[in-house]
């Protein structure tokens, strides 16, 4: 019998083996299994990432703990299973496709689920527990590892898919916040891993947003910090799928700006700079990021730059960013 303080980490695992062999081996997994390859997963990714299914069930996991005399109480408060109004004890991820979450040795202490109904709750996460702190953990840190001190460089996404993608994609320096809010403690490991950090964010506002606080964390903690730019509102994992490995790794990743040549872009798309209007105020958008910059030489280059691509006199601009600069403070 395994030892007590172990038992949540015993039964991760087993559920981690569990939910692997459902998804790949039985007719009620088969529903999951075919979403995934639709999606374009490979019997090989699936492996590697020890994808699993929780099926569409009550009681299956509560019976196959219960059969191993693991104690309830204690499951629940490893958040594999819940307790409900009436003291019944069922399964919590059902009908999901389970995304183990490991610890820095490769050990599962928590589980992401995906639905794979019509759930409103698209991805149910394991709650904090004696394990599982989520500000703590970087989804896929142990996996990465190794690419990510080998290229000196860490590719940080959203979520699980996006990290499965582009480790398909050949970009196996690849892990996730789970969410967009970065912490301290995820800055710190961020940090002692590796000098050069690509935020791949979704290129939605949120993702927008959230990269530019990710990175003033992150530059704050000693990295150097560049932001990829996804066109259209697509995530990683759907840019993928739909222009390919290699438009993504050149395009996409190697393509990576600092942060503000990515605001600077950012605005230009959405702004028509052929009316003079909307030039104008493009401009002083970007006079108004410039004056956040705290270094001067920084500033200047982009002063040169903007100076140059809109055929405007250096002092000018510079005067302007100055006045700029004074109703900021
Ligand atoms: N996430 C979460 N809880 C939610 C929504 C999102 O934990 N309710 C986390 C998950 O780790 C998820 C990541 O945030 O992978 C990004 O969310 P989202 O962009 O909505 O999902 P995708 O990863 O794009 O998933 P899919 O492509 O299957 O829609
Ligand atoms: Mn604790
Ligand atoms: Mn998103
Ligand atoms: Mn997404
Ligand atoms: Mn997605």
């Amino acid at each position: 019998k395994p030892k007590k303080q172990n038992n949540m980490m015993v039964a991760h695992d087993m559920l981690t083996k569990l939910y692997h062999h459902l998804l790949i081996n039985t007719e009620q997994g088969k529903e999951a299994y075919d979403y995934l390859i639709e999606r374009g997963f490979s019997d090989d990714i699936i492996k590697n990432f020890q994808i699993g299914f929780a099926p569409n069930s009550w009681d299956f996991v509560s019976n196959f703990l219960q059969r191993r005399e693991f104690n309830l109480d204690e499951m629940i408060d490893a958040g594999l299973l819940s307790r409900s109004e009436e003291g019944k004890v069922f399964d919590r991820f059902r009908n999901r496709i389970m995304f183990p979450i490991w610890d820095r040795q490769g050990n599962t202490i928590a589980f992401g689920g995906r639905t794979i109904s019509d759930d409103k709750v698209k991805y149910l996460n394991s709650p904090e527990t004696k394990l599982f702190h989520k500000g703590n953990n970087l989804y896929a840190f142990h996996l990465a590892r190794p690419h990510i001190r080998k290229k000196e460089q860490l590719l940080l996404f959203e979520g699980y898919i996006d990290v499965i993608a582009a480790t398909k994609a050949g970009c196996e320096n690849a892990v996730a916040t789970l969410g967009t809010a970065i912490t301290p403690e995820q800055a710190t490991l961020i940090r002692r891993n590796a000098d050069n950090v690509i935020i791949c964010y979704d290129g939605d506002n949120a993702g927008v947003n959230a990269a530019f606080k990710a990175t003033q964390m992150l530059e704050e903690n000693g990295c150097y910090v560049k932001i990829a730019l996804l066109p259209d509102n697509l995530d990683p994992d759907d840019f993928i799928r739909k222009y390919g490995a290699e438009k993504f790794k050149s395009e996409i990743i190697n393509a990576a700006r600092t942060v503000m040549a990515f605001k600077m872009e950012y605005f230009r798309r959405r702004k028509n700079l052929q009316d003079e209007g909307e030039r104008m105020r493009y401009i002083e958008e970007v006079l108004k990021e410039i004056s956040k910059l705290p270094k001067a030489i920084e500033r200047d280059h982009y002063l040169r730059q903007i100076a140059s691509e809109f055929s405007l006199s250096l002092d000018a601009l510079k005067s302007q960013q100055f006045q700029i600069f004074k109703q900021m403070r």
